[in-house]
């Protein structure tokens, strides 16, 4: 069996929250399906900050005469990630081959198991070494994410066509830190001059997700709050 799809969470831009959005929508799909993530953010891997398993390290195991990793298993979800394996500062000097090679062999050295969905969360960019990444990790969808901001939505567009490219069909766009909502009145407030970002991009809005201080922090306990909707968005296309 092996891995059945693997799903890209991109953006050409950083700090949108593709690390934010990857952890909360694979919660959601692990709540049905087994799940892994991939942490390919070589610059600043996030996942195991985000899932709170820092001080872990995936167990390294000879099978087959070959070095496996044995993935973290955290809220149900498999993790393997370039911030188990990198120190930090090596890492950001490395040039696109050894950095696509080096992600390559993570997700294949990795004893994943049977999955039903492998989520990667990709590092910012458009450049050489992000189409190398994009296209040997050989994802079946790719998921963007932007922020309304007019630099994210030009960004989004660049993803856009960088992907069409490549021939990996986009699932779609996540609107993040969309609106705030008041803390007083409990009034939704728009976070950005109102557009048409399903015209400007020309891609189906899977989910408009609200700047608040509790995604800042990934909690299982509240995730469903913000992801069911987007969830069932995104499995009614890939299912
Ligand atoms: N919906 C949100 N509401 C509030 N803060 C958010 C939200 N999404 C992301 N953030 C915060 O924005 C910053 C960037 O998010 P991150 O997921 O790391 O983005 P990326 O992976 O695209 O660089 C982080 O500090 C994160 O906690
Ligand atoms: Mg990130």
């Amino acid at each position: 069996m092996g891995i059945k799809q693997i799903i890209a969470i991109a953006s050409a831009k950083g700090g949108v929250g593709k690390s934010t959005i990857c952890t909360n929508l694979a919660f959601q799909f692990s709540k049905d399906f087994n799940v892994g993530i991939l942490d390919a953010d070589i610059y600043g891997p996030n996942q195991h900050i985000l899932l709170d398993v820092s001080e872990s390290k995936p167990e390294v195991k000879i099978i087959d005469g070959k070095k496996s990793f044995i993935p973290i298993k955290v809220n149900n979800i498999l993790l393997n990630s370039m911030g188990f394996v990198l120190d930090d500062d090596k890492a950001a000097m490395w040039r696109g081959p050894m950095l696509s090679g080096a992600i390559k062999q993570l997700k294949e050295l990795t004893q994943w198991g049977d999955l039903d969905y492998l989520f990667i969360d990709m590092p910012p960019g458009t450049g050489d070494a992000y189409l190398t990444v994009a296209s040997e990790l050989k994802p079946n969808y790719v998921l963007l994410v932007t922020s309304q901001s007019k630099l994210a939505v030009k960004d989004t567009i660049k993803s856009k066509s960088m992907f069409e490219r490549l021939k990996i069909p986009i699932i779609g766009v996540i609107d993040n830190m969309s609106y705030s909502v008041s803390f007083q009145s409990g009034e939704v407030v728009p976070d950005f001059s109102p557009i048409d970002l399903e015209h400007e991009i020309g891609l189906k809005i899977l989910g408009s997700i609200p700047r608040t201080k509790e995604l800042t922090a990934f909690n299982p306990e509240i995730s469903s709050n913000f992801f069911e909707t987007t969830y069932n968005e995104v499995l009614q296309i890939i299912e």
